[in-house]
């Protein structure tokens, strides 16, 4: 009989210790993942390396890692079903992205969005910023990541650890390692108080788990047309409606619909409507987050936990790419057989 946790699928994600977490990455990437726990092997963790690229101070890297260690748990994770852990852990991740950047030719990398914004936005240009989507191709294929559920902005990113996974399985041998995809989720683009995509970069964020009067304020500050208050309006389109949708039930979505079509309901009610809805799914978590946030050695137990469980997949992986690519003694007539003390 087959042990059905072999067949599941595996997803994998990860989040920078940047900053706290705001609704985008909610809805966007952290609770579509949760979501598939039980139904695939779920792998999440913290891409304290991506955030090198641009937090450079030692106190706030620990204390964003933490950070978002105590989120993934106040949202739902259980580290007894997924693992959770720092991407830092595993150093394995750096020799499998030395073999995507001698796979990969260097105009590819020029034309990723996600550099060529980061400079625009003024980034500093160092080489991890623009080696990072080799990297990240590095954190998913060393894991066997069938699927990596993000956000739309992430797509670009996963092509390219597609691409990189598949020239490697052409040039060295077919099922090297699995070719991932990504799992763009039921929220691709959750818009920010100005309509545009959340992004911290662009401070128009509803932070996840700030007290709720700045859950309020941060509501009350959505931009939205200006009709009268009688005038019927049309809720497709706009940001509040958009939000609420993803946050309440498909009937409390369609009420909400219904009022302001009818007229005499405006914009500033809906708000209303939607920092209840938000204030309902988020306070008992933002509880949890609290609670959890400074409990620095439980979060790096179960940092350190997750750690030993993802290494030995990653080591699985390691060694049948070293044996691929000859890069490991070839014992045994040369058979894919590494023999482990
Ligand atoms: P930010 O863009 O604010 O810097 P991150 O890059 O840390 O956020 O994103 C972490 C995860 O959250 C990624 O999977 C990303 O795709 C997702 N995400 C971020 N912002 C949004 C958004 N506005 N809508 C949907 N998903 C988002
Ligand atoms: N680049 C992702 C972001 O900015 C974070 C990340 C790093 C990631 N490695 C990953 C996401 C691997 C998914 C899979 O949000």
């Amino acid at each position: 009989m087959q042990i059905m946790t072999e067949n599941k699928k595996t997803s994998l994600t990860g989040i920078k210790p940047t900053n706290l977490p705001h609704i985008g990455n909610y809805l966007g990437a952290i609770r579509p993942a949760l979501r598939m726990a039980g139904e695939y092997k779920t792998l999440y963790f913290i891409a304290d390396y991506h955030a090198l690229t641009s937090i450079h101070d030692a106190a706030k890297m620990r204390q964003h890692v933490h950070d978002v260690a105590a989120s993934w748990l106040a949202c739902g994770l259980d580290p007894n079903e997924t693992i959770l852990f720092r991407q830092s852990d595993i150093p394995e991740v750096f020799e499998l992205a030395w073999v995507f950047a001698c796979l990969f030719n260097v105009g590819h990398l020029e034309r990723s969005h996600a550099y060529k914004d980061a400079i625009a936005k003024g980034a500093e240009a160092n080489v991890g910023l623009f080696n990072y989507p080799l990297l990240m191709a590095a954190d998913i294929v060393l894991y066997g990541t069938d699927e990596v559920p993000v956000g739309k902005d992430q797509q670009q990113h996963i092509e390219i650890a597609r691409d990189v996974a598949t020239r490697l399985n052409h040039r060295f041998g077919e099922g090297t390692v699995v070719v991932p995809k990504a799992r763009i989720t039921e929220a691709p683009l959750v818009p920010g108080t100005d309509g545009q995509k959340m992004s911290k970069s662009l401070g128009n964020t509803i932070p996840l788990f700030d007290p709720p009067k700045r859950l309020r304020k941060a509501v009350m500050g959505i931009k939205t047309s200006s009709e009268d208050l009688e005038a019927p309006k049309e809720p497709k389109g706009s940001t509040v409606f958009e939000l609420y949708q993803l946050i309440a039930s498909p009937g409390d979505t369609d009420v909400l619909a219904e009022k302001l079509r009818a007229g005499g309901y405006g914009w500033g009610h809906a708000k209303g409507d939607l920092y209840e809805a938000l204030e309902a799914e988020i306070a008992p978590m933002r509880e949890k987050f609290e609670d959890l946030r400074n409990e620095a050695d439980v979060l790096d137990d179960i940092l350190d936990s997750g750690a030993a469980k993802a290494r030995v997949i990653a080591n699985r992986t390691m060694r049948r790419v070293r044996d691929a690519i000859g890069i490991s003694p070839a014992r045994h007539g040369g058979k894919k057989t590494v023999r482990i003390k």
